[in-house]
C-alpha cells in the first residue's frame, strides 16, 4: 500500500519548500534517452524514414551505430529530471549519482520500465494468465519481477495495465487481463500487491503504475490510438471499477491513456484525473502521461500549440510529461504569465516527490553493487513460478474424441516454425529478456522424451513448404501443429482487422487434416482468433498463448498430459471477426439474440461467441449440482456441489454471475462476481461456497452515483458464462 509516515511528510514539505520554480518543474519532465548525433533529422523523422522506406534497415542501423546516446546529463545536474527509462544498473547509478551528489538539492531520480509481464523471468502475457483465475498467482509473478528489476536500477513499473478489452482486433488485448471488470480488478488488487507489498527491502518493491487510464481499451471498431466515446454509465460500469481498485489497493502512480474519451483526450480531461480519479478517489500519488501524449493533445485538436498542450494538461491534474519537454520548456512561461496556478505545480511535485520517499530513493538512491548479478543466471525457483504460470494459462479449447493427452508411445510430427521459436514465445512488451533463458516448444517436448520429427512446414509470414509437410504427414501417429501469430502482431500499434490465423496457417492445417491423422492446433498467439474453420475441422485446439521463457515445458507437460489443463478464457472468442467486439457482459437487448431471424443476431455468424469468458475444457469432466442460496444480512451465500466426474485429477474454476432482471438502466445479462478454483478426484464431491455482497449488486447511473435497486435478480454458476446452473432472488437491500 503506497502510503508515507508522517517523517517522511515533513521531508517532502521541507524539501518542497527549498524548491526553486524550475527544479519543481523539473520533476515533473520525464526525459526518454535521446538517440543523437550521427544524422541531421530528428531521431523520430529517421524512424519514419526507414518505415516508408526512404532509409533501409541497414542503412538505418548503419546510421545509429554512428550515434549517441543522451541521457541528459547537463539537465539531471540542474535539477530539470525527475525520471527516466533505463535498463542498466551501472548507467541507472552513474546518472543517479549526478542526480544525488550534484545538483542542488540532491533529488533521485526515478527509473521507469515497461515490465508487464516479467523482467528478466519473462511469465505469460496478461490475457493468458489474467484465465488463471488465481490472484496469487498474480501477485507471485509481480513479486518476482519487482525484484529481478529492481537489481537493474529500475523502481517503476509501468503496470499493470488494467485496460478492459472487447474487441479482439486491438493489439493491446494481449497486455490486458480482459473482458471483465470483476476479473480485471481481482488481477490489478493482486498485482499491486506483488508489485508494491514487500517493503522488507527496498529491493523488494518498486512503484506500480495503474494505466492506461482510461477506457483505452474501447477504442473505436478496436483500432489503436481511436476514439472512444461511451455513456457515463458504461465508463462507470465496465471501464473505471479495475482502476478503482487498484486505488484502493494502493497504486503509487497512474498513466493517462492516448485516447479521447468523449471529447476530451485523457491526457488533458479534468474529469477523470481531478474529479474521479483525485478528489473522488483520493488518488495520492502522481499521474504521468503516455509518451509523447502531451505533444499528441495538438493532433487531437485539443490544443493549438504545445505550449497550450501543456498548459491544458498541467491544469487537467497530468503530473508528469514523458518524453516531449514540454513541461520543461513551456511550464514556467506559463505559471508567469498566469494560465498555470503554482499550486497546480506545487501539488504535482509533492506528489512526486512523495513517491521517491515512499520508494526509499532519498536513504538508498543506488543499486548495490552485489546486487546487479543477483538474477544474471535466471534462479530455478523463478523457472519453475514461470513454468507454474505458464502451465496454469494454458486453454483446452477443444479436445474431440480425447485426442488429448497424447502417450509418450506415440511418434509426433511437430509442425510449424513457431514450434522452434524461442523469441515468438515471449509476447509483446518484454523489455529484458534474453534468447538464452527461453525455451522452445520443440526443446520442450525433447527434454519430455517425446518421439518427435520436426517439420517448420510454415509460419506466421512464409509460404507453405509442401515437402516438409508431406513428411510430417508421413511420419507421426498425430500431428501437432504449432500456429497463430509473431508477437509482434499484437501489443502497441497491432490491430489486425482479420483475426483469423494470419498467413497461409490454416491451409497447413487443410493439408495436415488430409493425412487422415489426428490433428492438434496449439495456438501461438496474443488475442482471441477468430477459429470458424479450425474449431468445425480440428479435433484439438490447445490455446498456448505467448507465455514466456518456460513456455516449452509447460506446453509439453500439458500435451503429454504431465499437467491436466486448467486455464480458461479471459477473453470471448468471436467465430469471426465481424461479431467483434463481442463479450459475455452484454445487454440483452429488446429481443435477445435467438434462432429466430428478428432477433439480434447476424444471418452469417448467429450471436454468440465460439469459445466464450470463462470457457476452458480439461483432461478431466465436471458436474454441477445441488445449487442453493443462504441470504444473510449483508451477502448471499451460493453454494454448489461440484463433482469430478472423469478419471482424472482436475481443477475447477467455479464462476459466480449475477444479473439484476429489472433495473431503472439496462444491465448486462452476467456479470462475473466471485470465482473459486478447486482441485477434484475422480468422483470426489465438493460443495463450493461463493460470496455475493449486496453491496456489490448495484451499478452506476449517469450521474456517476452508485445505486442499490431491489428486486429480482438471477444467479447463475457454472465452469464459464454459458453453461451454468441458475437460481432467482429477490433482494430488498
Ligand atoms: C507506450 C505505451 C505505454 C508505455 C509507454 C512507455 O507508448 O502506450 O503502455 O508504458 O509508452 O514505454
Amino acid at each position: 500500500m503506497y502510503r508515507l509516515t508522517d517523517a517522511q511528510k515533513a521531508r517532502v514539505k521541507e524539501l518542497l519548500s527549498q524548491m526553486t520554480l524550475e527544479e519543481k518543474i523539473g520533476q515533473m519532465n520525464q526525459e526518454s534517452v535521446s538517440i543523437v548525433g550521427g544524422f541531421d533529422v530528428p531521431f523520430e523523422e529517421l524512424i519514419e524514414m526507414m518505415t516508408d522506406g526512404r532509409i533501409s534497415q541497414e542503412e538505418f542501423e548503419k546510421i545509429m551505430s554512428t550515434a549517441q546516446q543522451d541521457y541528459h546529463e547537463d539537465d539531471i545536474r540542474a535539477g530539470l529530471v525527475g525520471s527516466l527509462m533505463v535498463q542498466d544498473p551501472r548507467k541507472a547509478n552513474e546518472l543517479q549519482k549526478i542526480a544525488v551528489e550534484e545538483s542542488r538539492l540532491g533529488i533521485p531520480l526515478m527509473f521507469g520500465l515497461d515490465v508487464i509481464h516479467g523482467y528478466r523471468t519473462v511469465y505469460p502475457i496478461a490475457i493468458a494468465e489474467a484465465g488463471t483465475f488465481d490472484p496469487d498467482l498474480f501477485t507471485r509473478t509481480a513479486r518476482m519481477a519487482a525484484k529481478e528489476s529492481r537489481t537493474q536500477g529500475v523502481n517503476w513499473h509501468f503496470a499493470p495495465m488494467l485496460d478492459v478489452a472487447r474487441d479482439a482486433r486491438w493489439g493491446r488485448v494481449s497486455e490486458g487481463p480482459g473482458e471483465d471488470p470483476y476479473l480485471v480488478s481481482q488481477f490489478a488488487k493482486a498485482k499491486i500487491k506483488g508489485l508494491q507489498g514487500d517493503r522488507t527491502s527496498p529491493e523488494n518493491y518498486v512503484a506500480a503504475c495503474l494505466k492506461h487510464y482510461v477506457a483505452y481499451g474501447a477504442c473505436e471498431a478496436g483500432r489503436d490510438y481511436n476514439t472512444v466515446s461511451m455513456a457515463p454509465s458504461m465508463l462507470h460500469n465496465a471501464y473505471l471499477p479495475p482502476f478503482k481498485a487498484a486505488v484502493e489497493a494502493g497504486a503509487a502512480t497512474a498513466m493517462a491513456s492516448f485516447n479521447d474519451l468523449n471529447g476530451v483526450p485523457c491526457t488533458v480531461n479534468p474529469y477523470t484525473l481531478r474529479h474521479i480519479l483525485k478528489e473522488t478517489w483520493n488518488f495520492p500519488g502522481f499521474v504521468v502521461s503516455d509518451a509523447n501524449a502531451i505533444r499528441e493533445c495538438v493532433n487531437h485538436g485539443i490544443a493549438a500549440t504545445e505550449p497550450d498542450a501543456g498548459t491544458h494538461a498541467a491544469n487537467a491534474g497530468m503530473d508528469v510529461d514523458m518524453g516531449t519537454q514540454i513541461y520543461k520548456k513551456h511550464l514556467r512561461a506559463a505559471v508567469e504569465r498566469g494560465e498555470v496556478p503554482l499550486s497546480v505545480i506545487d501539488e504535482a511535485a509533492e506528489r512526486i516527490l512523495s513517491v521517491k520517499m515512499w520508494l526509499g530513493l532519498f536513504d538508498h538512491p543506488y543499486v548495490p553493487e552485489e546486487a546487479m548479478s543477483r538474477y544474471e543466471v535466471l534462479p530455478e525457483e523463478h523457472r519453475a513460478l514461470a513454468r507454474e504460470a505458464a502451465e496454469k494459462s494454458i486453454v483446452l479449447l477443444k479436445n474431440e474424441g480425447n485426442v488429448l493427452p497424447l502417450k509418450k508411445s506415440q511418434k509426433i510430427s511437430l509442425v510449424g516454425q513457431l514450434a522452434a521459436s524461442r523469441e515468438e514465445i515471449i509476447g509483446a512488451w518484454a523489455m529484458s529478456w534474453r534468447e538464452s533463458d527461453c525455451v522452445s516448444i520443440k526443446e520442450g517436448l525433447e527434454r519430455a522424451g517425446a518421439q518427435l520429427q520436426y517439420y517448420p512446414c510454415c509460419g506466421p509470414e512464409t509460404d507453405i513448404n509442401e515437402e516438409e509437410v508431406a513428411a510430417a504427414c508421413q511420419y507421426g501417429d498425430v500431428i501437432v501443429a504449432v500456429v497463430g501469430e509473431t508477437d509482434a502482431m499484437s501489443g502497441e500499434a497491432a490491430s489486425r482487422a482479420d483475426i483469423t490465423l494470419p498467413g497461409h496457417q490454416r491451409e497447413l492445417l487443410e493439408r495436415l487434416l488430409a493425412s487422415g491423422k489426428p490433428v492438434v492446433a496449439c495456438l501461438m498467439n496474443g488475442r482471441p482468433l477468430a477459429l470458424q474453420w479450425e474449431s468445425q475441422h480440428v479435433p484439438a485446439i490447445l490455446e498456448c498463448w505467448h507465455l514466456g521463457v518456460e513456455m516449452g515445458p509447460a506446453v509439453a507437460n500439458v500435451l503429454l498430459g504431465e499437467k491436466n489443463p486448467e486455464g480458461r478464457l479471459a477473453s470471448s472468442f468471436p467465430a469471426v471477426t465481424g461479431m467483434c467486439p463481442i463479450y459475455y457482459n452484454h445487454m440483452n437487448t429488446g429481443r435477445p439474440g435467438g434462432r429466430s431471424k428478428f432477433t439480434s443476431r447476424y444471418l452469417d455468424a448467429g450471436f454468440e461467441a465460439l469459445y466464450p469468458f470463462g470457457h476452458g475444457l480439461s483432461y478431466t469432466t465436471f458436474a454441477y449440482d445441488r445449487l442453493r442460496v443462504e441470504e444473510q444480512p449483508d451477502a448471499l451465500q451460493i453454494t454448489v456441489d461440484v463433482t469430478n466426474t472423469g478419471t482424472r485429477e482436475g481443477v475447477e474454476t467455479v464462476q459466480l454471475y449475477m444479473q439484476d432482471v429489472t433495473a431503472s438502466i439496462v444491465r448486462p445479462v452476467k456479470e462475473l462476481r466471485d470465482f473459486a478454483k478447486v482441485s477434484l478426484s475422480p468422483g470426489e464431491t465438493k460443495p463450493i461456497t461463493l460470496t455475493l455482497q449486496k453491496s456489490d449488486m448495484g451499478y452506476y447511473n449517469d450521474a456517476g452515483e452508485y445505486v442499490l435497486e431491489p428486486g429480482l435478480f438471477r444467479l447463475h454458476v457454472g465452469g464459464n458464462s454459458r453453461d451454468c446452473l441458475t437460481t432467482e432472488v429477490n433482494i430488498t437491500f
